[in-house]
């Protein structure tokens, strides 16, 4: 590992989205990384760049700085102990049954570091300093345990900072979000560390908020908790229009425009999935638990996104009557578009509910149909849009890929049985389809 003029290495293990994204970027940042994961399998494809899933800008970025040198890939976690002064822990954290977040990933990581560092101290004998960093989402507190757990097995001698520094990336737009963030947050214990950050993203044009790592920890929960919270207030309002024969669209227009409101995040529709959504609103409801705090307020949030599934059904049946035997068809696989993720994805619900209802689904993605496959081997996985609706009662749309805005919809109304939609994001032109033919039903607006 080169480390030329540069201050330091930088260790990112866990090659998983916020891992590989992490490590490409801050190659890109000008440092030399090495990024490592348990799974071999994923490192040899790597170092062929093949990448994992898909992302879009990822490759490029990957195969440029691996060709240049600054970015390298390993299975082992010894050698980013013995060779990167600061290290990046990515790895998952997923939910357990009763939703809190296991850490066992996160422990066993600072575990291994800790046990080749006193190796490598052993073998060394000079002075030697690690920055450990969090960046996987984790509860607070688990900064004091990975120091705890670090001091116990780690070597005398040795001196070492903990850090948090949560990262807000978007699957889908990973790249972007990681270079040109709206802000860094960064929790440090002293000076020491501060300085470290400072250089780490010197070059990113964003406010750096410094604090302690509590702090640092509990903004990235308290963030996407509260993002989750925002859309399931909009699809709560939805609910309310559908009632009242008023369109969300407009009102969430009308609200957005307010700057303390702001439009981001008040897209109604089937409700938040994906790998974090979901998974840190049951670990920050689970935490609160565990201090004393009955967090209500997102228990009602996950209620309502369970709701806008179940609502999916509901519109169908009012469309088809029974839905045994009945054909239908569903665009768009994923949690959300340009990305294959399919983890905690609305479509997963939807599709299970309609076959216990005796549905016959046919299905299209562009990305992420590989990934369903192993999900629900015996649905049918169709080339494109237009083989998809062919000969089906019902079209639903799940996620907003943009192909399917530019569909031509009266082939579409040509090739469906029977010329009925549901339009799960509001994302078609609603007008034109009933002005086709269609019977249209988005969500908060009919
Ligand atoms: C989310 C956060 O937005 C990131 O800031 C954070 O870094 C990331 O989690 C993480 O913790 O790693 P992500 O899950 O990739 O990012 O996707 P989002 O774009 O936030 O969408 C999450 C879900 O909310 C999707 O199912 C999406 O369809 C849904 N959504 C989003 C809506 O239903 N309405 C909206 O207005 C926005």
């Amino acid at each position: 590992m080169k480390k030329g003029n540069k201050m330091f290495t930088i260790g990112v293990i866990g090659a998983g989205h916020v891992g590989l994204v992490t490590a490409a970027c801050l190659a890109k940042l000008g440092h030399y990384v090495l990024c490592a994961d348990n799974d071999e399998d994923k490192i040899k494809k790597l170092k062929k760049l093949v990448m994992p899933f898909y992302e879009p800008g990822l490759e490029e970025i990957v195969e440029h700085q691996y060709k240049k040198g600054n970015l390298l890939f390993t299975d082992s976690v010894k050698e980013v102990s013995e060779k990167c002064d600061v290290i990046f822990i990515a790895v998952g954290t997923p939910s357990t049954p009763d939703g809190s977040a296991d850490l066992s990933y996160v422990e066993n990581v600072t575990v291994e570091i800790a046990r080749a560092l006193c190796a490598f101290k052993e073998r060394k004998k000079e002075n030697i300093y690690r920055l450990i960093v969090e960046k996987s989402t984790v509860p607070v507190l688990t900064g004091q345990w990975v120091k705890k757990t670090f001091q116990l097995i780690g070597p005398t001698g040795i001196e070492f900072d903990i850090a948090a520094n949560p990262e807000f990336l978007r699957e889908g737009s990973a790249i972007k979000d990681f270079l040109e963030p709206d802000r860094v947050v960064v929790g440090v214990e002293n000076e020491r560390a501060r300085k470290i950050f400072e250089h780490i993203y010197s070059k990113i044009k964003a406010p750096i908020v410094f604090t302690d790592v509590k702090s640092a920890e509990l903004i990235k929960h308290a963030s996407n908790c509260f993002l989750a919270l925002k859309i399931s207030y909009i699809n709560a309002i939805s609910q309310i229009c559908e009632r009242v024969g008023a369109d969300i669209e407009k009102v969430a227009e009308g609200m957005g425009y307010d700057r303390r409101i702001g439009k981001d995040f008040l897209k109604a529709g089937i409700g938040w999935g994906g790998s974090c959504f979901p998974k840190d609103v049951a670990a920050f409801i689970k935490l609160a638990e565990e201090i004393g705090y009955p967090f209500n307020l997102l228990k009602e949030a996950q209620q309502i996104n369970k709701q806008q599934r179940l609502l999916v059904i509901k519109k169908a049946k009012e469309l088809l009557w029974n839905l045994k035997g009945k054909k239908i068809s569903i665009l768009g696989l994923s949690f959300k578009p340009n990305t294959d993720d399919i983890r905690e994805s609305p479509a997963i619900e939807i599709i299970e509910m309609l076959l216990k209802e005796g549905s016959l689904i046919k299905s299209y993605d562009p990305k992420a149909m590989d990934n369903m496959r192993r999900i629900f081997p015996d649905i049918e996985y169709c080339n494109d849009a237009y083989e998809c609706v062919k000969d089906t009662s019902l079209l639903i749309l799940l996620t907003e890929w943009e192909e399917f805005r530019k569909l031509d919809f009266e082939k579409i109304k040509r090739l469906m049985e029977s010329p009925n939609i549901i339009d799960g994001r509001n994302y078609l032109d609603k007008e034109k389809l009933k002005s086709i033919g269609f019977n249209y039903r988005g969500i908060g607006r009919n």
